[in-house]
């Protein structure tokens, strides 16, 4: 079994966090003169440091204990938690497979962490040979799993990431924002089996609250704790975690908005499939497609020109765009745009 206590680096393990006035006086009601707010107006307080209101929403939910829950502004502000916890600059290592979602390169960059990167195999899928050599690396200390995986659309196989789970000394971090999208299984329930799991979902996609910034990280109790004591005190503002709690009334507009958007892929993906300048639609558990065409970089930029903008990913996948699935009328303006490009 993993001893979560022995990856933590050891300045977070000393460190003493800034109490901040909130912390020291959980009430909610009283004459506040603790935190030198401005004493008049509706956003004159300082939010929730533990958005209590929301996690007991999200706990209700998603079936997870409040203990269990963190919340980041942005997934991106808990892939950066994750290195400032468990990673000593310059000598640790994280491992990702290539090619994923750019941010956990840019944030081990920040941090001064080297990268380990393992190419997918052919059909995206992670290749366990070799991951394993890598198990024995006392630097190693996250996985990042992205299932389902950005810009490839697929989700890993579940056991080939039950078996890095239960078999690395370090923490995995499963990245899930997309899974609202994919009938198969997320790892949630296996954040109680597994005490090195991290795993992430988002506002940002299902919930379609991109602006609003807010990431949520699921795990055991002690990590959570570990990210509490590094954050920023306030660092989800009152206005977002209320817009993020209305959001979590509307139950039917949300699970609409995913059926339409599953309906819309498929008959995108169809619609795709049937250009001239189109080599492969790959399948997809997520929001987007990956489309393999015959000049991507030409592609891109007529499509520019018509003001419809996709993400060009040949740089990391040879001709290959990402195609975000949008309105109806927006995925037939798109069609339409591509059937009049010849090359
Ligand atoms: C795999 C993945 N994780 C996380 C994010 C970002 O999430 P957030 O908006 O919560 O920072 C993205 C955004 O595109 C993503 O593709």
């Amino acid at each position: 079994m993993v001893d979560i206590n022995e990856l933590v680096k050891e300045n977070v393990i000393k460190l003493t966090p800034y109490s901040c006035a909130r912390d020291e006086f959980k009430g909610k009601t009283g004459i506040f003169m603790d935190a030198n707010e401005n004493p008049f107006g509706n956003l004159n307080r300082y939010p929730d440091p533990y958005q209590r209101d929301l996690k007991a929403a999200i706990s209700k939910i998603k079936g997870i204990l409040e203990e269990k829950i963190f919340l980041g502004n942005g997934s991106d502000e808990i892939i950066d938690l994750c290195f400032r916890v468990f990673c000593n600059p310059v000598v640790d290592k994280a491992l990702t497979f290539t090619p994923t979602y750019g941010m956990y390169e840019v944030s081990a960059s920040i941090n001064d962490i080297k990268i380990v990167k393992v190419p997918l195999n052919e059909s995206f899928q992670i290749d366990l040979k070799k991951v394993k050599p890598w198990f024995s690396d006392k630097n190693l200390k996250l996985i990042f799993i992205c299932s389902p995986n950005n810009p490839t659309g697929n989700c890993m196989n579940y056991s080939d990431i039950e078996y890095i789970i239960a078999n690395f000394n370090g923490i995995v971090v499963i990245d899930e924002a997309y899974v609202d999208f994919t009938d198969k299984p997320s790892f949630i329930k296996m954040v109680d089996r597994y005490p090195n799991l991290i795993l992430m979902q988002t506002f940002s996609k299902a919930f379609g609250l991109a602006a609003v910034r807010v990431g949520i990280a699921f795990s055991n109790p002690d990590i959570i704790q570990y990210f509490n004591k590094l954050k920023p005190p306030y660092n989800i503002s009152t206005i977002n975690q209320k817009a993020a709690l209305r959001k979590l009334d509307k139950v039917e507009e949300y699970k609409n908005q995913i059926i339409k958007i599953k309906k819309e892929r498929e008959r995108l993906s169809t619609n795709l499939k049937k250009l001239k300048i189109t080599e492969k639609v790959y399948p997809s558990d997520a929001n987007f497609l990956l489309v393999k065409v015959k000049n991507a970089n030409y592609i891109y930029n007529m499509l520019v020109d018509k003001c419809i903008i996709v993400r060009n990913r040949s740089s990391v996948i040879d001709n290959c765009l990402r195609i975000t699935v949008g309105k109806r009328s927006e995925n037939n303006k798109l069609v339409k745009a591509l059937n009049t490009i010849s090359i």
